[in-house]
C-alpha cells in the first residue's frame, strides 16, 4: 500500500546488513521496485522520512534476509540507487574481528579493504564493448568517514566504541574461514573480516557513488580462543547492540542530510543506465 513513486531528490542511501533491517524514528514513505539491466535489487529502495530529510534505504540481504552473501545483486543495488538520485552510500556490514583490540560490538570504519572473493560474483559495470578502469587504492571515501567519526564521537557516552580505520577482508563465503586463513588474515594486516564488502564498494566506485562501510564486531573470528564464529554468535551480538547501531546510523543519516555533500562525489561520466546497460557522457 505504500506509494512506488517518490518526486524529490534523493542524495543519501543507506544499506543494511545483517540485523540491521529498520531504523528507528524514520517512516517509510515509499516503496520504489526499479528494475536495471542488472535485474532487481535486494530490496525494493524503502524512502524513509525522518525531520523533513529523505534518505533510501536497502535491504542487502533482502526483505526476508533470503540472499547470501554470494546471491546478492550488487550490480543492480549500486545502479538502482544512483539511478534514483542517490550519491552517497552508507553500508553497514556485520563483521568477525581479526584483533584483539577490537571487541565484539565495537564499530570500524575501514579505510582499506583485500578481496578475498572467488570470481563468482558478478564485480563490474565495464563489458561487452564498455571498457573502464577506475582507481580503487582508497576504497573508501574520506568525506563521509569523517562525519560517521563526528557522529560516533558524539554517541561515545552511551556506549558507542568506534575505530576510525582499519582494512576489511572480504571473503566468499558463505562458509567462515578456517583457523589457518583466519591466522593468515590477520598476518596480512586485517582488522576485521566479512562477506559483503565486495564487490558492493566497487561497484559504487564505478558508479560514482561515495562509499563508506559502517561494521560492527559480532565476533572474534576463529584465530581467537574464544568460541568459534557461528551464525548464533554473530545474531547474539548483533542483537545486543541494536540499539547502538540504530543510533549511529540515525545520527548520521541526519548530518549527511545536513552537511553540504554534494562535493562528496564528482559524477562526471556516469550518466545511467538504458536497456544496454550502463550509459556515459
Ligand atoms: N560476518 C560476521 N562475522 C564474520 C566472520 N567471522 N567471518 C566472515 N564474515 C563474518
Amino acid at each position: 500500500d505504500l506509494p512506488s513513486t517518490f518526486d524529490k531528490p534523493v542524495h543519501i542511501g543507506f544499506i543494511g546488513g545483517t540485523g540491521l533491517s529498520q531504523l528507528d524514528g524514520f517512516k517509510t514513505v515509499a516503496a520504489l521496485k526499479p528494475v536495471t539491466p542488472w535485474g532487481a535489487p535486494s530490496s525494493p529502495i524503502f524512502i524513509l522520512s525522518h525531520n523533513g530529510f529523505n534518505i533510501a534505504f536497502l535491504a542487502r540481504h533482502g526483505v526476508h534476509h533470503q540472499l547470501a552473501p554470494h546471491e546478492v545483486p550488487n550490480r543492480a543495488n549500486m545502479a538502482a540507487l544512483r539511478h534514483i538520485g542517490v550519491r552517497c552510500v552508507v553500508a553497514f556490514t556485520a563483521v568477525g574481528s581479526l584483533q584483539e583490540e577490537i571487541k565484539p560490538m565495537d564499530f570500524v570504519l575501514p579505510d582499506q579493504a583485500i578481496d578475498r572473493t572467488k570470481g563468482i560474483r558478478p564485480f563490474t559495470f565495464f563489458e561487452k564493448g564498455v571498457v573502464g578502469h577506475v582507481g580503487f587504492a582508497d576504497p573508501f571515501d574520506g568525506a563521509l568517514a569523517q562525519v560517521i567519526k563526528t557522529c560516533a564521537e558524539s554517541l561515545e557516552g552511551d556506549g558507542v566504541v568506534l575505530h576510525d580505520k582499519g582494512t576489511v577482508v572480504c571473503i566468499e563465503g558463505p562458509q567462515f574461514s578456517t583457523r589457518a586463513e583466519s591466522n593468515m588474515y590477520r598476518a596480512w594486516g586485517g582488522s576485521v573480516i566479512n562477506m559483503s564488502a565486495l564487490p558492493e564498494a566497487k561497484l559504487a566506485r564505478e558508479a560514482e557513488l561515495a562509499y563508506q562501510s559502517i561494521c560492527m564486531a559480532t565476533d572474534y573470528d576463529c584465530w581467537h580462543s574464544s568460541e568459534d564464529v557461528n551464525v548464533e554468535l554473530v545474531i547474539k551480538y548483533m542483537k545486543a547492540n541494536s540499539q547502538n547501531a540504530k543510533r549511529l546510523v540515525g545520527a548520521v543519516m541526519e548530518r549527511l542530510s545536513k552537511v553540504e555533500h554534494s562535493d562528496l562525489v564528482a559524477a562526471k561520466h556516469w550518466v545511467g543506465y538504458a536497456q544496454g546497460g550502463i550509459q556515459f557522457m
